[in-house]
């Protein structure tokens, strides 16, 4: 098989990107390791920057997004048993966030590319690309038991954290930065209306918490755990006495409780992979980059990397100038580091981390205080909540 682009990969990167190849007339196959149930049974964060919300829309995929989507302009931040308001839409002058679950995107993106017929190995197994550092890159793999050869120009690497792209690049051109976060966040969805309009962000004396939602009827719910957390140990019962703990009053009293459609612990990862371009192949999202979830900002990153790789391949074909491919990897981790400090930074703010004193929950205190009284402080939180401008610092 012969195509231009070999996509790996079928989260949302690697369907954002077969979608927008596709509208601009370039020829792709994407090959997934599991099958597309197994995807989208992944229960993922579901905030989109208006960023996001333009792709989408670009790649003609936004008509259910904005049918069912939630607009939100602002968040909530509770603290010392106080909530406080972040405007963000006045803050920005007029930006919000859509709430949208990654389940649902990825099902909208699958469906797109059904319906127009579009080539997506499910099952790809033992996938391995080869030559990328020369002009005939490929890929092989092996499929319903046999062998498989995919001859392509380019291979954009959207496998994830695991994936097998960035593991095939020369360990002498690459750079990893990482940090493990000494705690994880236990998840809950359930089908209860939300306890609150718009997400609350916690900082309690027993840890981190968040009130988020997929829908007015559906709520998904986060605890910070220790490592040594075991979903099988935490009950549902369990779960709801201690989110009600992290709770100010009027939360507690309004908090609807039911049975959890899905719990499970994930682990909190800053991580970020230099370059990520290594001849013709090119890695987007998860593969390139991990952010811890407070701020919700891996889906829309995944985005912006796809923002820009779909660009610079419509300006290889179109225009024969390779300047956006080029550029991509110096452009794309701009932005990712904006985003990762962020993150960052959000996530110390809000976390017990266990080797810290009683000083550093009052730090924590004092520049929240701060934070939620100073408008420069307020906007600080509002313009990276909402994303930063495409363009920023350029
Ligand atoms: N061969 C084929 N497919 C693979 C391989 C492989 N060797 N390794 C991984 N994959 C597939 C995974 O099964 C997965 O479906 O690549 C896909 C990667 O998808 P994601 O992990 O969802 O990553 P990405 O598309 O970059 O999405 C980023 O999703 O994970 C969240 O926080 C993240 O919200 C962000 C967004
Ligand atoms: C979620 O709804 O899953 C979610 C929302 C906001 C975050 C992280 C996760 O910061």
């Amino acid at each position: 098989m012969r195509t231009q682009v070999a996509i790996i990969g079928a989260g949302p990167a690697g369907l954002l990107l077969g979608q927008l190849l596709h509208k601009a007339g370039i020829d792709a196959v994407i090959l997934e390791r599991h099958t597309g149930e197994y995807v989208l049974g992944r229960i993922r964060a579901g905030i989109l920057e208006q960023v996001t919300m333009d792709l989408l829309d670009e790649a003609g995929v936004g008509e259910r997004m904005h049918a069912h989507g939630l607009v939100h302009g602002g968040i909530e931040m509770l603290f010392g048993g106080q909530r406080h308001r972040v405007d963000m839409n006045r803050l920005t002058g007029g930006k919000n966030v859509m709430v949208y679950g990654q389940t649902e995107l990825t099902h909208d993106l699958m469906n797109a590319r059904q319906m127009e017929g579009l080539a997506t190995v499910y099952e790809a197994l033992d996938v391995q690309v080869h030559d990328f550092d020369s002009a005939r890159p490929r890929v092989t793999y092996r499929h319903g038991g046999k062998q498989e050869q995919i001859e392509c120009d380019f291979i954009a690497g959207c496998d994830g954290f695991h994936g097998v792209c960035r593991a095939s690049a020369p360990r002498a051109a690459i750079a990893e930065y990482e940090k493990v976060y000494p705690f994880g966040w236990l998840g809950l969805l359930s089908d209860t209306p939300p306890v609150n309009d718009e997400l609350i962000y916690v900082n309690s004396p027993r840890g981190f918490a968040l009130c988020s939602m997929r829908s007015r009827t559906r709520s998904r719910y986060y605890l910070q755990v220790p490592l040594t957390a075991h979903v099988e140990d935490w009950s549902d019962e369990a779960f709801w006495q201690e989110l009600k703990l992290r709770l100010d009053d009027e939360a507690r009293e309004r908090l609807v409780t039911g049975p959890s459609l899905e719990k499970s612990i994930a682990p909190l990862r800053s991580f970020v992979t230099e370059p990520l371009r290594f001849g013709r192949m090119f890695l987007a999202g998860d593969a390139g980059h991990i952010v811890p979830p407070t701020g919700a900002k891996g889906l829309n990153l995944a985005a912006s990397d796809v923002k820009y790789l779909s660009a610079a391949f419509i300006e290889h074909y179109r225009e024969h100038s390779d300047a956006g491919l080029d550029d991509y990897s110096a452009r794309c981790l701009g932005r990712i580091w904006r985003a990762e400090r962020f993150s960052w930074w959000f996530t110390s703010l809000m976390h017990r981390f266990p080797d810290d004193g009683a000083i550093v929950a009052k730090f924590q205190q004092a520049e929240l205080e701060y934070l939620m009284h100073s408008e420069s402080g307020l906007r600080t939180i509002a313009e990276n909540y909402v994303g930063l401008p495409l363009d920023f610092g350029r």
